[in-house]
């Protein structure tokens, strides 16, 4: 995400390399704050009436069509590793029909030279592709100009700005005017021809800040809640002195849980599609999200294990997650995602067999 040094080669890939290792090598869950999938389970159709096959879990979105409602979250790019894992990752989402989301493409917009470790569509010439900024460089001097050239650069459908002031909190050399921003977002969706959604990184969207976005003209919203890789975690790992380490870590419960963030801003924004990432780790969670609201499930550091070995193995980490939603479409007898979303969802604990 944040790729200040992008004039300096060296230190970019050092980070950048930094954040993949630390995701991959070190315990970068949230602590005491879960997903709060967890707090349901859907009631079991012994018998569901369908052919399992007949299952249908595609969509249609921004202009394409889904063979799954699922996306390999925003990670990387701007380093040779880090272009490896998105060819990976981008034939993955090729040939299981789903979505992905670019890394933070400041470093390729202020260096072109970067620019091909994040394109893939040669590789993915048909999945639903998002581009990447964050949006606090809008409070930075970034506009229209620099988010077409992010979308022109990877041949996207549509732009995520993320939202990480946590992140950005902890971090040192973080970016700490937030200041104007519903304006910069405001202008960036009127000028700009493609869609543009907003993402948090781990912590999640409260429905009032959902509804102002809305507002402002965003094409969806992705909650990002916490429960899954949690950024300050990350950052507490990266820092080498022990005083910001700890201020860092005392924010690993920090977040609103993703269910509930997803509930929650699905409420708020009837009108627009509302996505789930954050600690989704199986198809179980997908299925509960979209119960819940959500129209795309996105799931990242799972995806980047995988990546960093072989395409195989990242679509395989996915592939999971689209044949447990399958299944748990069958086991609910829900033919399609609209019957799933009627499909009946209890609260774990909620044992009460008597009414009234
Ligand atoms: C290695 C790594 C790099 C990431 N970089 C970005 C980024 O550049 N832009 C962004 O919007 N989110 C970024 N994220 C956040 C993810 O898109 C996602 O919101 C977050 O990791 C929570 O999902 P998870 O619990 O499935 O990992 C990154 C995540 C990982 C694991």
């Amino acid at each position: 995400m944040n790729d200040r040094a992008s004039s300096d080669p060296a230190a970019t890939e050092g980070r950048k390399g930094q954040h993949i290792d630390t995701v991959l090598g070190r315990d970068v869950a949230a602590k005491g704050v879960t997903t709060g999938f967890e707090r349901f389970f859907f009631e079991h159709r012994a018998l569901p009436e369908l052919s399992l096959d007949e299952v249908d879990i595609g969509i249609e979105l921004f202009g394409r069509r889904l063979a799954a409602p699922l996306l390999i979250s925003s990670m990387t790019g701007g380093t040779a590793r880090a272009r490896d894992i998105n060819r990976r990752l981008a034939e993955a989402a090729q040939s299981l029909g789903i979505a992905m989301g670019l890394g933070s493409q400041r470093a390729a917009v202020e260096n072109p030279d970067l620019a091909d470790t994040y394109r893939v569509r040669d590789v993915a010439p048909d999945i639903l592709l998002f581009a990447n900024l964050g949006a606090v460089q809008l409070a930075l001097g970034y506009g229209v100009d620099e988010a077409q050239r992010a979308v022109d650069m990877i041949e996207a459908d549509a732009l995520f700005l993320h939202l990480n002031p946590l992140q950005e909190a902890v971090q040192p050399e973080g970016d700490r005017d937030w200041r104007g921003l519903y304006d910069g977002i405001e202008a960036l969706c009127r000028a700009l021809p493609v869609p543009v959604a907003v993402k948090e990184v781990g912590n999640g969207i409260a429905a009032g800040i959902a509804r102002r976005l809305a507002d402002c003209g965003v094409a969806a919203i992705d909650v990002a809640g916490a429960g899954g890789t949690s950024w300050s975690e990350v950052e507490a790992h990266r820092e080498s002195d022990p005083l910001l380490a700890r201020v860092a870590h005392g924010f690993a419960g920090w977040g609103i849980p993703t269910a509930l963030a997803l509930a929650e801003a699905k409420r708020a924004v009837p009108e627009l599609p509302v996505f789930a990432s954050g600690g989704i780790r199986d198809g179980v969670d997908a299925a509960k999200a979209i119960r819940l609201g959500a129209a795309l499930c996105g799931t990242a550091a799972p995806a980047l294990g995988g990546a960093n070995e072989t395409a195989e193995a990242a679509r395989d980490r996915m592939e999971q997650l689209a044949r447990q939603l399958r299944i748990a479409c069958f086991c609910t007898g829900s033919a399609d995602l609209a019957a799933l979303r009627r499909a009946t969802l209890r609260r774990a604990g909620d044992w009460s067999v008597v009414e009234g």
